[in-house]
């Protein structure tokens, strides 16, 4: 693909510029509630560490809008990363800038250095010239390794990579690439993918680009809302998409031009609103009521789903089944987890809200493939390409 990967390039002793996604979801009290996205990048480091190279880490967390916000610190992280790693890993003074350059002119081969938020920058998300400039100079060789924000064209992953002559993908891109193409590109087949969460538009052009693979389509949550309404279906206050009837109507034509068949919700578990409890009930979904909403597949629906997955040999799901962070609404994500976690062919798993449910159910190792990337692997399977990963070819 024309991309270097770690094992070209030359580490040794040299001072190794790193994009990682440590974006990851915090908890009120402002400690990490899933450290996937960090322990997956950990044999990056290893390999780099192993090398008696110098790592400086770079990382957006949130969206703090190109100014410091200090509950977005990147601090919860180098704590993670060095009880993680077991040695201390040491957060920069900034992210760039005089005293960074003096932080990074002390680094010791083996030792690791975390540059703050990059996002406390405007440059970054702007891809400032300036502020790639101050990032470039601070290492000998840059390595992509944040799949997760390979889709955003900024500082970080597209502007500084050009400015190096030496560059690479680290292994959880390479791992991530590796995936994409088994599941993906050359699925086994039958090939199941299930959609579901909201991103209607984006899923939409996944699926008509994926068309001409999938044996099966299945889809849950927001989505299939917009699916049955377009055909006619009563949805009550349910959230659906109206301006994207068309295209769903087209893609139901497509699906059966080419002999897929298409799951929708057979039944709904309906409320008053999504953060409403001891409310929620099932109703067939030819009978959702006017007053209410469908938050959540039913039973049926989840007997149905199981039983379609049951011959896949390559399954691929992004977006979760119904409002999963209310527990009376869970029950169609954390069954659908199930069917996974037993199912007999490649299972992989992508999506910030769907990895966030299966690892909450602690069954992250019953699939072969949990992604790190939600937009970003989305926009890969729409067939756009990932400009982090196209700026590593030059
Ligand atoms: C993600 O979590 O999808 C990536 O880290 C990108 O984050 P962003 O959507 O805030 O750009």
């Amino acid at each position: 693909m024309g991309v270097a990967f770690l094992k070209d390039i030359e580490l040794s002793g040299r001072r190794v510029l790193i994009r990682a996604d440590f974006n990851v979801p915090l908890k009120e009290n402002g400690k990490i509630s899933d450290d996937n996205r960090i322990k997956q990048f950990l044999p990056t480091l290893r390999y780099i560490l192993e090398r008696k190279a110098k790592p400086i880490l770079m990382s957006h967390l949130g969206r703090p809008g190109g100014k410091p916000d200090m509950a977005l610190s990147l601090r919860p992280i180098a704590e993670t990363l060095s009880t993680l790693l077991k040695q201390d890993v040491i957060l920069a003074q900034g992210i760039v800038g005089q005293e960074v350059e003096d932080q990074v002119e002390r680094l010791q081969p083996g030792q690791v250095l975390l540059l703050e938020n990059l996002r406390f920058n405007p440059g970054e998300q702007r891809n400032d010239p300036e502020f790639c400039q101050q990032l470039a100079r601070t290492a000998d060789v840059f390595v992509n390794d944040a799949f997760g924000t390979s889709h955003r064209p900024h500082a970080s992953i597209i502007g500084v990579p050009r400015l190096f002559k030496q560059k690479a993908a680290g292994l959880l891109m390479q791992k991530e690439l590796e995936y994409y193409e088994r599941a993906l590109v050359k699925p086994r087949q039958p090939f199941c993918m299930i959609l579901g969460g909201v991103k209607v538009a984006t899923k939409l052009n996944a699926l008509i680009k994926l068309a001409d693979r999938v044996d099966k389509v299945i889809i849950g949550g927001a989505m299939a809302n917009t699916f049955l309404a377009a055909q006619g279906l009563q949805m009550g206050r349910s959230r659906f998409e109206s301006d994207l009837f068309q295209r769903a109507l087209e893609l139901i034509a497509i699906l059966a031009r080419r002999d897929c068949k298409l799951y929708l919700p057979v039944d709904f578990m309906v409320g008053p609103s999504p953060n409403a409890h001891g409310l929620g009930r099932a109703v067939p979904a030819q009978e959702i009521p006017a007053d209410t909403m469908a938050l959540d597949i039913g039973p049926a629906t989840s007997l149905l789903f199981k039983e379609a997955l049951h011959t896949a040999e390559t399954i691929v799901w992004n977006g979760p089944m119904g409002v999963f962070e209310n527990e009376d609404f869970s029950k169609g994500t954390t069954d659908m987890i199930e069917h996974l976690s037993s199912a007999h062919g490649v299972t992989v798993a992508g999506g910030g809200d769907t990895d966030a449910a299966i690892h909450a159910m602690q069954l992250g190792h019953k699939f072969n493939f949990i992604s790190t990337g939600g937009g970003a692997l989305l926009q890969l399977m729409e067939g756009r390409g990932l400009p982090g990963l196209e700026v590593l070819k030059s």
